[in-house]
């Protein structure tokens, strides 16, 4: 199911070896494709929710979705400052109120635009162990799983936000 994955370097972290991958920016094809679920949870799966959750934190991301590094499938990272969370095939099963924020995307690097976002969201999804887990949140988190599932449907933030500026660096 995993296609050739490009790697930029390997890192040696608490014994077994991490890989940083090369995130894809924005015009890449498989950033407009929907992702299709995973049907077994391996250790090429597990594996690659280690490095994609490296490969985040190096970026100073706080999510990564897998067609960001390349894989078609239903894979996300997050952490907003709560600790890791890993999910596999999630869905928003509830949606409530709308907020506006301000957004930006490891794929459209120094871009950043206000987006309007259901303000709580629950979301079902399945743990690196195969077991299904519900999340409600609201805030950065809320925000971030709505935007990391996009991923999943090939939708980026700058297809639905406002007043887009670039920050020079
Ligand atoms: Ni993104």
């Amino acid at each position: 199911m995993l296609k050739f994955i490009s790697v930029n370097f390997v890192k040696f972290i608490g014994g077994i070896f991490v890989a940083i991958l090369d995130i894809k920016k924005a015009g890449d094809l498989v950033l407009k494709q929907q992702a299709k679920p995973i049907e077994k949870i391996d250790k090429t799966i597990r594996t690659l929710l280690d490095d994609m959750a490296e490969t985040m934190y190096k970026a100073n991301g706080v999510g990564l979705a897998a067609p960001q590094i390349g894989q078609s499938i239903q894979v996300v990272v997050i952490d907003v400052g709560e600790g890791l969370l890993e999910l596999i095939n999630p869905t928003i099963i509830r949606k409530e109120g709308t907020e506006i924020d301000t957004e930006g995307c490891l794929s459209v690097p120094g871009i950043y635009g206000e987006v309007e976002r259901a303000a709580k969201v629950s979301v079902e999804y399945l743990n690196r162990r195969g077991k299904r887990h519900r999340i409600t949140a609201t805030g950065l988190l809320a925000r971030c799983l709505q935007h990391e599932i996009d991923h999943l449907y090939g939708r980026l933030f700058i297809d639905i936000a406002n007043n887009l500026q670039k920050v020079q660096k």
